[in-house]
């Protein structure tokens, strides 16, 4: 995703895409990768987190580089890939902020970090107008609009790790 703000491949496609957001949605992609560095994935979803701890998250939310290659192969376009991204790690930053008490240390980051994601889905919905049937499939099990999806015991810093190393 963050590619997209620097003059690589993609930028091109992007950027008609979302033409009046971009330079917002670039912002958002960079506080989001600040706030996403090892130290902090560590500090608020391992130190603060007990031990071992993990929680249950639909098999949809668990997105890695070997899912997007996976999925390139299966012809997912970019822009398939990407709104995945979005959409599944919204998803993914509510269930972890599901399981967080009142008043958990870990809470505030969290939020911020899915307060950009709700922009970011905001700053890609024109992407979503004409979506492969199997990107909607994808993002409805995400959302739990499936009641056949199967659910993965995982740890929420994984979690975030797929987000950021998917993102970079
Ligand atoms: C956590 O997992 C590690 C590696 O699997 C294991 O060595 C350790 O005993 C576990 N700790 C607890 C508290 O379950
Ligand atoms: C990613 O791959 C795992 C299996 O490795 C699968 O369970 C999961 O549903 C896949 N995620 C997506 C979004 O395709």
């Amino acid at each position: 995703m963050l590619r997209n703000c620097t003059k690589t491949l993609g930028l091109a496609l992007l950027l008609v895409l979302v033409a009046a957001d971009s330079d917002q949605m670039c912002r958002h992609l960079q506080e989001l990768h600040n706030k996403l560095q090892f130290k902090q994935r560590v500090r608020y979803m391992k130190y603060y987190i007990p031990l071992n701890y993990t929680f249950k998250v639909h098999y949809e939310e668990i997105y890695r580089i070997k899912n997007t290659t996976r999925l390139q192969k299966q012809s997912f376009t970019e822009v398939d890939l990407k709104i995945l991204w979005v959409y599944i790690n919204s998803q993914v930053f509510k269930s972890i902020l599901q399981i967080l008490p009142r008043k958990h240390p870990s809470r505030r980051y969290v939020r911020s970090i899915s307060k950009l994601f709700d922009y970011l889905r905001m700053e890609v919905r024109f992407m979503v107008m004409d979506l492969d049937e199997r990107v909607e499939d994808i993002i409805d099990a995400v959302q739990g609009k499936d009641p056949e999806s199967r659910r993965k015991d995982i740890k929420p810093k994984a979690l975030l790790d797929n987000c950021y190393q998917v993102m970079i």
